[in-house]
């Protein structure tokens, strides 16, 4: 891909350093067997120091530094955030938030992505970033901004207003189709006018509901195009492959990256840690597998994560001994040939000083540092595994439009949430010890033994129709509640819920009965669900559990349908993880699918990744205790030959060359 074997990588600030800590900087980023490292993301304010005074001094003697040791390029155009002056001279370019507040500079990414001032300035910058190092024999990759959307995905102001306006022109090409497309006859809303439509701002009740998921499309949409115009300017001066970091992580859903991610080179992700959930390890599997679902299945790479602790979570938690390499190979066994860390050296100042880096405060004789110096070499003996790809049979659809109108204002319970059924369908095929890849509601599904649809809320007739149309064939679906309701323009789908798969799932569903918080209910195999029940009505499926009490005594709560030459199981309510686990490994089994690894909590992980002739399995063990596998073949990390049960002691993760299958 972009580096040789399996990188390893790192942001570098070196503005925040002398000259004299560079030379060590490189020193040690040899001895740490850095491939790559990411500059000048923040350089804008050194490049640029006044209006159009281009100062290239400081980045160039980096530049040099970083070729005459042989580590790659990852440059930044420095476009992330304005320097000061921009602000100050054009406080237009600033975003605004839902209330109408301007917010100050003075953090990072103050722009609005419809600020023509600001794209101007900053694409005069990418111009003379682009002429300068676009043929720099170091230069490996081109970084577009950083996490575009992280913080100003939402603009409020007139710049906004305009642009928004013109993409609604051209998606209903008249304000009879808006007003018919955003259900304006609902609360005199119905619009006269172009001039009288608006960002969804903050409003006194809840407001349009399609003007909201518009509103989110037309953001994603203004971002990329953003990312297109920085794209523009580089591929004059370079043809060096060009990406930016995405942030397919649990609290960030702004951005529809299946459309991002085909005009990407080389897809990159950012991925850290999140301990505000139940499971971090089961949700970074889970956006490993969707990061690979955005590179079609093609290695990717790791663009930032953190050795230890960041600084933007309540209760900022390091890592264990050995946490940063598991994690790591985790990210690699899912497809990553390169894995990199923010940040190379820990800031004594700024808001991230407590985030934690491959140099520690403390310095190298630490365990953090020597941490990194066994990555390193794990990594280098994993080099034969780049270029590989991973081996499922089993798909889970997963949709941003649909997390959208999923977790509108006004639903039929503020506890539904998208991503937790997302994760709960996901971690149950994972819980099983299958694999799953994570791809787009349009995906092709012909290869798929089993695909999961979890609360695929959204979801256009064409997408339905293809869902079907497997099934039908001899696929095998399983579709969880709340699925099928709405159609592209957030409109009820009429008849029966779940609308869109009524016919494919032989059901009928007359009401949604959510439960209150605390509230459970029985179901006749033994298991338990809460949240959610629908009074549903079996039409060509047959019941395999059903309510025992509770509101809809006696009521179907899962089915299964033979539809064509397949099967369409249908879970109405939120399962608790076991009785869930209990019919995917019905729905997993009668798929035919067999999965790698043990059935269990999750904390064994085993992936393939293969290439004709050769194939790799990754033995991941989170879990407090050794665990057992069988393979045969060379074990990499340890260099020892596998015949038979191989141990994984507790926290490692193995490798094994296997012999041909
Ligand atoms: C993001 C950013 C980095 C840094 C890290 C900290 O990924 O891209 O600049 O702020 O978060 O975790």
């Amino acid at each position: 891909m972009i580096t040789a074997g399996i990188g390893l990588g790192c942001d570098y600030n070196p503005e925040q350093w002398s000259p004299d800590v560079w030379r060590e900087d490189v020193r040690l980023m040899r001895q740490a067997g850095i491939d790559i490292v990411a500059i000048n993301i923040f350089g804008w304010a050194y490049l640029e120091p006044r209006p159009d005074e281009y100062d290239f001094t400081g980045l160039d003697a980096i530049v040099r530094l970083l070729h005459e040791h042989d580590i790659k390029i990852n440059l930044g155009t420095g476009t992330a955030s304005p320097p000061p002056w921009l602000a100050t001279r054009h406080p237009e370019i600033l975003p605004v938030a839902a209330d109408g507040t301007t917010l100050y500079p003075g953090g990072r990414q103050a722009w609005c992505p419809s600020s023509p001032v600001f794209r101007r300035r900053a694409l005069a910058l990418v111009e003379r970033v682009a002429r300068r190092y676009g043929e720099h024999p170091a230069l490996a990759l081109w970084h577009v901004s950083n996490e575009l959307g992280c913080h100003n995905a939402h603009c409020y102001d007139e710049d906004t207003a305009e642009a928004f306006r013109r993409w609604l022109r051209k998606r209903y090409g008249s304000v009879d189709a808006l007003n018919d497309g955003w259900g304006t006859s609902f609360w005199s809303q119905r619009y006269g006018d172009w001039s009288e439509v608006r960002p969804p701002g903050q409003a006194l009740s809840a407001r349009n509901p399609g003007q909201v998921l518009d509103f989110h499309r037309f953001s994603s949409d203004e971002l990329l195009d953003y990312y297109r115009d920085e794209v523009e300017v580089l591929r004059r001066h370079s043809a060096v492959p060009i990406t930016t970091n995405f942030m397919v992580t649990a609290h960030i859903r702004n951005l529809d990256y299946w459309t991002w991610a085909p005009e990407m080179d080389v897809v990159a992700n950012d991925h850290y840690l999140d301990h505000r959930l139940g499971d971090p390890t089961a949700e970074l599997a889970f956006a490993a597998d969707l990061t690979r679902g955005l590179a079609g299945g093609q290695p990717w790479m790791l663009m930032e994560s953190a050795v230890g602790a960041v600084t933007w979570q309540p209760h900022n938690l390091t890592k264990a001994p050995g946490e940063a390499i598991r994690n790591s190979l985790t990210h690699v066994a899912r497809g990553a040939d390169a894995v990199c860390f923010f940040q190379w050296r820990a800031s004594t100042q700024g808001a991230e000083k407590f985030h934690s880096a491959l140099i520690p405060h403390a310095g190298t004789d630490t365990e953090a540092w020597r941490e990194v110096l066994r990555l390193s070499a794990t990594l280098d003996r994993l080099d034969e595994v780049a270029g590989t790809t991973v081996d499922t049979d089993v798909a889970l659809l997963f949709s941003w439009q649909a997390w959208w109108a999923c977790d509108g204002e006004s639903r039929p319970s503020q506890d539904l949430r998208y991503l937790d059924q997302v994760h709960r369908a996901y971690n149950a095929v994972r819980e099983l010890g299958a694999t799953t890849d994570v791809v787009a509601p349009s995906a092709a599904l012909d290869r798929y033994r089993l695909v999961v649809v979890p609360c695929l809320h959204l979801v256009s007739d064409q997408e339905a129709a293809a869902i079907q149309a497997y099934v039908a064939a001899g696929g095998h679906v399983l579709v969880t509640f709340y699925s099928g309701i709405v159609d592209q323009d957030d409109r009820i789908r009429l008849g029966g819920y779940p609308g869109a798969f009524c016919e494919m799932l032989g059901v009928s569903v007359e009401e949604f009965v959510p439960l209150l918080p605390g509230h459970e209910v029985s179901l006749d195999t033994g298991g338990r669900a809460r949240l959610w029940t629908e009074r549903l009505r079996t039409t060509t499926a047959r019941p395999v559990a059903r309510y025992v009490g509770g509101p809809l005594p006696g009521v179907a709560a899962v089915t299964r349908n033979a539809y064509g030459a397949g099967t369409a199981w249908y879970v109405a309510t939120e399962l608790r993880p076991d009785a869930l686990r209990d019919v995917v490994r019905e729905a997993v089994r009668t798929a035919g699918v067999r999965p790698l690894g043990p059935e269990g909590d999750g904390s064994v992980e085993v992936v393939r990744r293969s290439a004709p002739g050769r194939s790799y399995l990754f033995v991941v063990n989170h879990g407090t205790r050794d665990a057992e596998y069988a393979a045969t073949g060379l074990e990499l990390v340890t260099g020892d030959a596998v015949n038979g049960l191989m141990r994984i002691p507790a926290g490692e993760v193995r490798v094994i060359r296997e012999e041909s299958r």
